[in-house]
């Protein structure tokens, strides 16, 4: 049968494009019937009352009531920007991605966040920054939805709630952790040791960037990429910024809180409105798909874990160039809406417990956060892909469709919409071995080691990010009012370093306790520390 394709326009109906209604020689209601006043509303007399048959004050009040969405309930606030992607063709051999191929240009919306703050809230504290690119491929859409530090602070996405309820606002004075009371967040780091890597990323510089043009990007999670004759390897996803990475001082982060709260969302717009595109270059770690799934020792479903670029050097495939500012805030960067099981053929996901828990939770949001399951048809999550699904009505829904039946097989509509030949063009998911074993709540034991990449990390830092990692630390577990949680966290430290817990113990007025483990035998990563580095060329 004849395609499906949406048209939201409300074309099918003969009714006129409403893309940008808010033009004209006079003011209309919503209905199109003209106006001749919107400044008084309707009264009994000049001294009133108002009446209440007054249609246009009522519809007026009304559409202003409801023009608040709900914040998303992680990430609430984002700045977003339009680009392009250009492939290298340097995939090629590994995914059958088409937008992957050489010279391939994709357009693309990026939206960055903060994590933890509500939408109103400042852009330099300290926290993990969101980095998710929306890629708009003839293949369908591609999201990778990413942070700028490339481990997570949990293994399993069942504790997504706990961490987030310990770190957002408190719940009875809905104050930030940053700057106030920190109790809750430290409770949970130093309980689940899990997240002690992600902590000291947060710690160190990178918890509060220069500008979001100076951020590295990172999917985390291990992918599985398919290429034209079906063969698989596992890979990680890079975002290197063509101007290197920058991170302020703590000083000048608590500073632009209050001077210039949108510094990175005004950095954003005024380097692209100036012509000072920034800039990206994709790149990929690839790693043999093995029965194991680890990769020098490292499992590669532990989304706390990197794999040192030593050991696997990030291969360039793509350039970002942002170029385009958003023209409505509202319709694009607060409607976008990202999902990590939009993926295009040639890329598939893994068993990391965190990753297969976040292919439920962000439809299951958007859901509530855009109203009903038609977001899809909100103009910036529209693919750039013809579309042919068997989606139907609900809430918001624009599109009309014809035919008998959203059924497949159908003969009375005469369709079938997967011709012969077609599985060479979609996707097919890779049929990896599901393990023949007892359900069971629990990780794989090399999932346990939660000290010995903190170390490597805390090694490979210049003498400036160390003093840098110890005031933060310092400072934060300072707004702690509980001894116990302070002395916990110590033990996690002493686990890492004796010399960074020694020096946060002085700090804090307390003793340095010993180690529970073993010191891990780690070499430090150059690529790890931001001082000294280098990045890609003009
Ligand atoms: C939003 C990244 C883990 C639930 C986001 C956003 C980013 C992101 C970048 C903002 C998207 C935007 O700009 O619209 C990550 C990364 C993770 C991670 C890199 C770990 C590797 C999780 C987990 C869950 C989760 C484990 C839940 C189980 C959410 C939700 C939103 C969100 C509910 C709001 C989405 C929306 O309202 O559209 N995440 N996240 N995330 N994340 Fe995650």
């Amino acid at each position: 049968g004849a395609p499906q394709t949406r048209t939201p326009t409300g074309a099918e109906t003969g009714a006129p494009a409403i893309a940008n209604g808010q033009q004209g020689a006079y003011l209309t209601t919503a209905n199109g019937a003209r106006l001749r006043d919107t400044d008084h509303s309707l009264k009994a007399g000049p001294r009133g009352p108002v009446l209440l048959q007054d249609h246009h004050l009522r519809e007026k009040i009304m559409h202003f009531d409801h023009e608040r969405i709900p914040e998303r309930v992680v990430h609430a606030r984002g700045a977003g920007a339009h680009g392009v992607f250009t492939a290298y063709g340097t995939a090629e051999a590994v995914t059958r991605a088409g937008f992957l191929k050489k010279g391939r240009e994709t357009e693309v919306f990026v939206r960055f966040s903060t994590v933890l703050g509500s939408r109103g809230s400042a852009d330099t504290v300290r926290d993990t920054r969101g980095f998710a690119t929306k890629f708009y491929t003839d293949e369908g859409t591609f999201d990778l939805v990413g942070n700028n530090m490339p481990v997570f602070f949990i293994q399993d996405a069942i504790k997504f709630p706990d961490i987030i309820h310990a770190a957002k606002p408190h719940p009875d004075r809905e104050i930030p952790q940053a700057q106030s009371a920190h109790d809750t967040f430290w409770d949970f780091v130093s309980l689940h040791t899990e997240a002690q890597h992600h902590t000291i990323w947060n710690m160190s510089d990178r918890g509060i960037p220069r500008s979001y043009r100076t951020m590295e990007g990172f999917g985390v999670h291990t992918f599985r990429l398919v290429n034209e004759a079906g063969e698989t390897v596992l890979a990680k996803f890079h975002w290197k910024p063509k101007l290197g990475v920058h991170s302020l001082t703590w000083e000048e982060a608590q500073m632009l809180n209050g001077i210039d709260p949108d510094f990175h969302r005004r950095d954003l717009y005024d380097a692209i409105e100036a012509g000072a595109y920034p800039e990206w270059e994709l790149g990929i770690q690839v790693f043999p798909d093995t029965e194991e799934e680890t990769f020098a020792g490292i499992d590669l479903l532990d989304p706390t874990k990197i794999v040192p670029e030593e050991l696997a050097e990030v291969q360039p495939i793509g350039r970002l160039v942002l170029n385009r500012t958003p023209t409505n805030f509202f319709a694009e960067t607060e409607q976008v809406a990202f999902h990590l099981g939009h993926l295009p053929p040639g890329i598939d996901v893994t068993n990391d417990p965190l990753l297969q828990g976040r292919l439920f939770s962000y439809l299951d949001t958007q859901l509530t956060r855009l109203g009903g399951p038609n977001f899809t048809q909100i103009p910036i999550n529209r693919p750039h892909a013809a579309v042919n699904d068997m989606l139907r009505d609900g809430f918001h829904q624009h599109a009309v469709h014809a035919g008998v039946a959203p059924y497949r097989p159908n003969s009375l509509d005469g369709g079938n919409p997967f011709p012969a030949g077609d599985a060479e063009n979609a996707f097919v998911d890779v049929p990896v071995t599901v393990a023949q074993a007892p359900k069971v709540r629990a990780n794989p034991a090399s999932f346990d080691d939660h000290y010995s990449q903190v170390r490597l990390f805390w090694l490979s830092m210049s003498p400036v990010e160390k003093e840098h990692i110890i005031r933060a630390y310092t400072f934060e577990l300072g707004k702690c009012y509980h001894q116990a949680i302070k002395e916990r966290q110590l033990q996690s430290l002493a686990n890492i370093d004796p010399v960074l817990c020694e020096q946060v113990a002085t700090g804090l007025g307390l003793p340095a306790p010993q180690p529970t483990v073993p010191l891990a035998d780690v070499a430090p990563s150059p690529a790890l520390s931001q001082v000294g580095r280098e990045w890609p060329a003009d």
